[in-house]
């Protein structure tokens, strides 16, 4: 069975954490944690992941000038994980210096293009320009591409456009996904699951629906469900 979902470990402790870990354990192999987790253990979380032998996604998007985010992705090369983040709008200089240092480990690297809680009114208001959103997102993720990481976190309404132009193998990692009915939050481009899976997105990053369910393993399963029918 197809397993793409990465659970978000937004946590603001280590107990919380590893309560979610622990119930989720059978059914979720990748977590991510964000910087409200790693901040509040101090990296402590990566140990239990890794003792749990789960695999982690550190979404911590790390965005400065090439020399700083080169020494963040350093630390994170080393701790031995699935996947990290950098953000795409710290340029093709700052990527390139990642992609360099990261050839020839197993960890993935990829770029926030543009958060999926924004949408066109923001980036009009942002950027001052008329230019659509997609297309910010597709020059973002070219750039990255030529930079030499491996793809980016998307909306999920930008995954097929960027499979067909950037090739299948370009990796995409989408959140904003909310289950039929779920609450939308303060994210602004969602979608369901199943039509996430069928639009080009390799990994569904889900958060609050599955970890504030009154369920999480229930919401687990039937996510599952629906994206293998
Ligand atoms: O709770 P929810 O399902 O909205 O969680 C989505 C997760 O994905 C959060 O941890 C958030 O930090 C992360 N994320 C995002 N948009 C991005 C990159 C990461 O929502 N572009």
């Amino acid at each position: 069975m197809k397993n793409p979902i990465i659970v978000a470990l937004d946590f603001p402790d280590m107990n919380q954490a590893k309560e979610c870990i622990d119930k989720l354990s059978s059914k979720i192999e990748i977590f991510k944690v964000g910087l409200e987790l790693f901040l509040n253990t101090g990296g402590e979380i990566l140990d239990y992941l890794r003792s749990k032998n789960k695999k982690v996604f550190l979404d911590l998007k790390f965005h400065d000038i090439p020399n700083t985010v080169l020494h963040a992705a350093k630390f994170a090369l080393a701790k031995d994980l699935f996947m990290f983040n950098v953000h795409t709008s710290g340029g093709y200089q700052m990527m390139k210096a990642v992609a360099k240092e990261a050839k020839g480990s197993k960890s993935l690297v990829i770029g926030v293009t543009l958060l999926t809680s924004l949408d066109q009114d923001d980036i009009f208001e942002m950027f001052g320009t008329e230019k659509k959103l997609s297309e910010v997102v597709f020059n973002l993720a070219n750039v990255l591409k030529k930079a030499g990481l491996n793809g980016v976190v998307c909306s999920a309404k930008e995954a097929k456009m960027l499979k067909e132009k950037l090739g299948n193998d370009f990796i995409t990692v989408c959140p904003g996904i909310r289950p039929q009915g779920g609450e939308q939050g303060d994210q602004k481009r969602v979608v369901t699951p199943a039509w996430a899976i069928k639009n080009g997105v390799d990994y569904m990053v889900i958060g609050r629906p599955i970890t504030k369910a009154k369920d999480p393993v229930l919401v687990v399963e039937e996510i599952l469900k629906e994206i293998n029918q």
